[in-house]
């Protein structure tokens, strides 16, 4: 459907802190958190409500409730560091997972784990990674999610670049893509350059 990059000051900011080669593990995973909180803030400014009967304290009135349930799905590892930030804002998310990773000398992807939540069908799905590079392990996930019976399906990444937003629209043309940033290019290796290197080994320290 449409690719949207996300630029707000705050963002801004905090991106330039992760691509900072000297940023720490932990500080890299906070700043990650808190724009994908940001994003998300932004993304569902203009999600659907129903009204609902309720009581307050002093009389019964009508207040709003989101339509239908959301279901974050991180692509493992390096989503997983997305997951927190956007937890504290909506504590009531469930959580499917979808395990790929990329080959280095081929950019194959490869799938090690899927698992859905209940009824996912009728949710509102957030695949989130924070890289969109050669857009495979994009593809893939929205594959699988599809597979699940999901309709409405939003792909949330830090870092993107054209080539591979538009292999992902070329396939998957009715998924929202949204970016903090989208790069100038590929390296050699499908690297994106700036980017900030690479997203799982920089959360989780293994490299
Ligand atoms: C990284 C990143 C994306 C993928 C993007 O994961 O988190 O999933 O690469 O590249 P693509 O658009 O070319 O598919 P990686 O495979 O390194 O696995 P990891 O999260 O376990 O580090
Ligand atoms: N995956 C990463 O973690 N970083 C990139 O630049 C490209 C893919």
């Amino acid at each position: 459907m449409a690719f949207t990059e996300l630029k707000h000051p705050l963002i801004i900011d905090k991106l330039t802190r992760m691509r900072k080669i000297e940023t720490s593990s932990k500080d890299f995973r906070q700043n990650l958190n808190e724009i994908a909180q940001l994003m998300v803030y932004e993304i569902f400014r203009d999600i659907k409500l129903v009204p609902i009967q309720i009581q307050t304290p002093m009389v019964e009135t009508t207040g709003y409730t989101v339509d239908k349930p959301i279901v974050l799905v991180p692509i493992l590892r390096a989503g997983i560091g997305m997951l927190d930030g956007i937890q504290t804002l909506i504590p009531t998310a469930k959580v499917a997972h979808i395990g790929l990773y990329r080959d280095e000398e081929t950019l194959e992807i490869h799938q090690y784990f899927a698992k859905k939540t209940e009824n996912i069908q009728d949710s509102y799905v957030i695949i989130v990674d924070p890289m969109l590079a050669t857009g495979g392990s994009a593809i893939k996930a929205i594959d699988i999610v599809k597979s699940w019976g999901v309709k409405e399906i939003k792909f949330v990444c830090l870092v993107a670049v054209e080539y591979g937003i538009d292999r992902v629209l070329e396939k998957h043309a009715d998924v929202e893509i949204y970016a903090a940033s989208k790069d100038k290019e590929l390296n050699e290796k499908g690297y994106i350059v700036p980017g900030l290197g690479d997203a799982g080994d920089r959360i989780f320290g293994t490299k």
